[in-house]
């Protein structure tokens, strides 16, 4: 019988860091949908480390990357402050992108990224991979077709900052690591307060808004107990609703993530793991008109492989990124919103 599958997209992984070797490397080797084709990092021993392990090219700068024929699109494992000029120098060499999150460190940047995905038409999607966890799908899909408006929500990311060594050695792979890349990443973080809000806001913020829209206005509070950092916060939502979220790193207890929205018709509540877990949300949705709760249970669950598949559907097909460009600009909205009402003591942000 023919294979009916469209050819798997040729992929080009830029930043050879933790996120690529523990997620979007082994993705790649899972799905059916992308062909590893070449990796590169500034780093030497981390390129030709992976390019090793993976039997894959090394390329020495992102320009040999770029100039390889082969190569029709680039995952961007890079950090945050690389994340608006890498997307734009791909998308100028015709090369679709799939961008870790956040899209850009600010929303300047974000506007000139959008501006290039307009330009050259090529796809670009954000690696807000949660999008694409079916528990989450089931449960956004429930939101938008079932409940009827919602009056209220409340979203939790309470997590760690590191992982516990007992986790990374249940779940993750054998993973290189360059201590003088560690030693200024470390200290590129040393914000600590801009870092973590940017980098797990960036998550909030994307379901925030996957699940309620774009909220209307927007304040928070933020605090630190000891080297821990809090963020609560408020949100209107379009359909006059409100909604409540909270942000903690470290957590001194399991992870835990999730939301639990109120509808005219009915409830949601939307429990997510660790995400390295590769297993799908568990979802309940009360449907008042039943008065019956389903709890669905999935299959083919791990994030980073699905939003691979999709980000390969949409550039094979022309079927919408999601998130795309737009939504990517739109969570750093938030960030920097949250980030202005807090500097402000919790004043109210417009943000539509
Ligand atoms: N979606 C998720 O679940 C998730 C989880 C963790 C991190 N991330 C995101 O992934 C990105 C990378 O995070 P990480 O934890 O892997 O960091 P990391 O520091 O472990 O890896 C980043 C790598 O990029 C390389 N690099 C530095 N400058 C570069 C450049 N100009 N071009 C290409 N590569 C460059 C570094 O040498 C390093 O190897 C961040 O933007 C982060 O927000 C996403």
């Amino acid at each position: 019988m023919p294979n009916s599958l469209p050819e798997p997209l040729r992929v080009g992984i830029l930043g050879a860091g933790r996120i690529a070797q523990v997620a979007h490397l082994p993705a790649i080797l899972h799905s059916r949908s992308a062909e590893l084709i070449g990796v590169h990092d500034p780093s030497a021993f981390l390129r030709d480390g992976v390019a090793r392990l993976y039997e894959t090219t090394s390329y020495g700068s992102l320009h040999a990357l770029l100039d390889d024929p082969r190569i029709e699109a680039v995952v961007i494992a890079a950090p945050d402050r690389f994340h608006a000029s890498a997307t734009i120098e791909c998308l100028r060499a015709g090369k679709h992108v799939l961008v870790e999150k956040p899209l850009a460190s600010t929303l300047a940047e974000s506007e000139t990224v959008v501006q290039a995905m307009r330009d050259t038409g090529l796809v670009v999607q954000v690696g807000a991979m949660k999008r694409h966890d079916p528990g989450v799908r089931f449960a956004a899909r429930a939101t938008r077709e079932r409940i009827g408006r919602i009056q209220s929500a409340s979203l939790w990311y309470r997590v760690m900052g590191s992982l516990r060594p007992s986790t990374e050695a249940t779940y993750f792979p054998r993973v290189l690591v360059d201590p003088a890349v560690r030693t200024r990443e470390n200290a590129h973080r040393a914000n600590r307060e801009a870092y973590l809000l940017a980098t797990h806001g960036a998550h909030m913020f994307d379901t925030l808004r996957n699940f309620c829209g774009t909220p209307t206005s927007i304040m928070a509070r933020h605090t630190e107990v000891n080297s821990d950092h809090v963020w609560h916060g408020m949100a209107t939502l379009n359909d006059n609703g409100l909604a409540h979220f909270e942000i903690i790193v470290d957590v001194h207890a399991e992870w835990s993530e999730g939301l639990t929205l109120f509808g005219e018709r009915g409830s949601i509540t939307v429990r997510t793991p660790f995400p390295v877990t590769l297993q799908a949300s568990c979802v309940e949705v009360f449907d008042e008109a039943t008065r019956i709760t389903e709890r669905p249970v999935f299959g083919d669950t791990n994030p980073y492989k699905l939003q691979l598949d999709a980000f390969a559907h949409a550039v094979r097909t022309g079927a919408p990124a999601e998130p795309d460009a737009f939504d990517g600009l739109e969570a750093v909205r938030l960030i920097e919103a949250t980030k202005v009402s807090t500097d402000a003591g919790g004043v109210w942000i417009e943000t539509s």
